[in-house]
């Protein structure tokens, strides 16, 4: 039993406490796939987790003392979702692009002629940051309907300095709905029109000019890139990380999704905190990554959306020790959902991955992604980031295709819904 509150002992009231239901709190130090307590009473002061475990152990009076109260209602309270990799802001939609890949078209094919990433930079460069933040902050609302209380957003749709800046800025303005944003530069996520004859001139933009604006300003807490035949090679991509590190930035890596450029390998080589996608990884990659602690981030959302067949090498990262990760990837090309439970459901149906470990992938697994340690279990001294649902079973966030709301949703111990 976890407590700083001793039994019968003197209390001042909790500021939040929920009851008459369980929790999933996805703790290691707790027996089970869920670190499950049943019948569970959880208590919230500044923010923090201060108390967990069973009511019949519960301090006495907490419940009926405290400022705020939820009843579970024999539902469960799990840890807020933490989307680890989304694309929330960005101008246009491709809804007709998607109607050409239904007629036949690759998404590949698609880039190549000018479309793809691209049509959503020409509609992100000419959009206001006002109708940046608007677009994407509907997105968020309903994100946090479902759950989500800490989510990573990329720029990577201007591919110029002004651009990329002001969607990072519109990102960063994003915290006002309550839950965290971290957000990540993504300026090697295509090769912008102006540098079609001269890619080392625009890897030279990224490195010497978009890199050291963004860390100055403080508008990015990790870099990216895009490992790919149409996006960037494994030594340009080696560059960003690099320079990014150089500059206080965390790695990402968007890494072997359409084919294996040994993204995985050069993410683990790099220190990078992730590789993303990993549909075309090797074995080797899966153990480099493995060795080095690099999170294997698991993207279903896009490879159900683009209709791949080819899936990540889900086994070989657990064999080889990959933290199995899963986010939305929530974009307007590859994955346009806002919705986290269907990435959780498509990380089991699609990749195997069972209901347990897909909610690990957005909660406990999640959090050191985006370089958090106080967030994505219950436990106490935590961030009372948390979501509660009405379900019989934690197997239902993943079980439902899409399922329902959360009953109420906490971020820091606020009540955000
Ligand atoms: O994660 N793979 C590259 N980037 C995004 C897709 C971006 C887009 O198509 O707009 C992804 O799937
Ligand atoms: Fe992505």
């Amino acid at each position: 039993m976890e407590s700083n509150v001793k039994r019968g002992g003197a209390l001042s009231a909790a500021d939040l406490a929920l009851y008459n239901g369980h929790a999933a709190t996805m703790s290691e130090s707790r027996e089970g796939d869920y670190g499950a307590v049943h019948d569970v009473v959880v208590l919230v002061r500044d923010g923090r987790v201060e108390w967990i475990g069973e009511a019949a152990a519960a301090p006495e009076g907490a419940v009926s003392s405290a400022t705020d109260t939820v009843d579970l209602e024999g539902g469960w309270v799990t840890p807020g979702l933490i989307d680890c990799h989304t694309h929330l802001v960005f101008g246009g939609t491709r809804a007709a692009e998607w109607e050409q890949r239904l007629g036949g078209a690759s998404y590949e094919e698609i880039a190549r002629a000018g479309g793809g990433i691209l049509s959503t930079v020409r509609a992100t460069r000419s959009a206001p940051l006002e109708d940046l933040v608007g677009g994407a902050r509907r997105r968020l609302e309903h994100m946090i309907d479902f759950g989500t209380t800490t989510i990573e957003i990329k720029s990577g749709y201007g591919l110029d300095l002004a651009t990329e800046l002001r969607m990072l800025e519109a990102a960063r303005m994003l915290s006002d709905s309550g839950i965290t944003v971290s957000t990540t530069l993504l300026g090697a996520h295509a090769l912008a029109p102006e540098f079609v004859e001269d890619r080392a001139g625009y890897v030279d933009l990224v490195c010497n000019e978009m890199i050291p604006n963004v860390a100055e300003r403080g508008l990015a807490d990790a870099v990216d890139a895009f490992c790919e035949g149409i996006g960037f090679t494994s030594e340009e991509c080696e560059r960003v990380l690099r320079v990014g590190g150089d500059h206080g930035l965390a790695g990402r890596l968007h890494a072997d999704q359409l084919s294996d450029l040994d993204g995985a390998a050069l993410a683990a080589r790099m220190g990078a905190r992730s590789a993303d996608h990993l549909e075309y990884t090797s074995e080797s990659g899966a153990r480099a990554m493995g060795e080095a602690g690099c999170a294997a981030v698991l993207l279903p959302g896009a490879f159900y959306f683009l209709g791949e067949t080819r899936k990540p090498p889900v086994d070989a990262f657990r064999a080889h020790g990959a933290p199995l990760v899963v986010a939305t990837d929530a974009n307007p090309g590859s994955s346009p959902t806002t919705q986290p439970r269907i990435a959780l459901n498509q990380a089991c149906v699609l990749f195997g991955l069972t209901p347990a470990e897909a909610l690990a992938g957005m909660t406990r697994l999640a959090a050191p992604v985006l370089g958090f340690t106080d967030r994505g279990k219950i436990e106490v001294g935590l961030r009372a980031d948390l979501a509660c649902w009405r379900i019989e079973n934690p197997a239902e966030l993943s079980y439902w295709m899409g399922g329902s709301p959360a009953q109420a949703v906490f971020s820091a111990g606020r009540r955000l819904r």
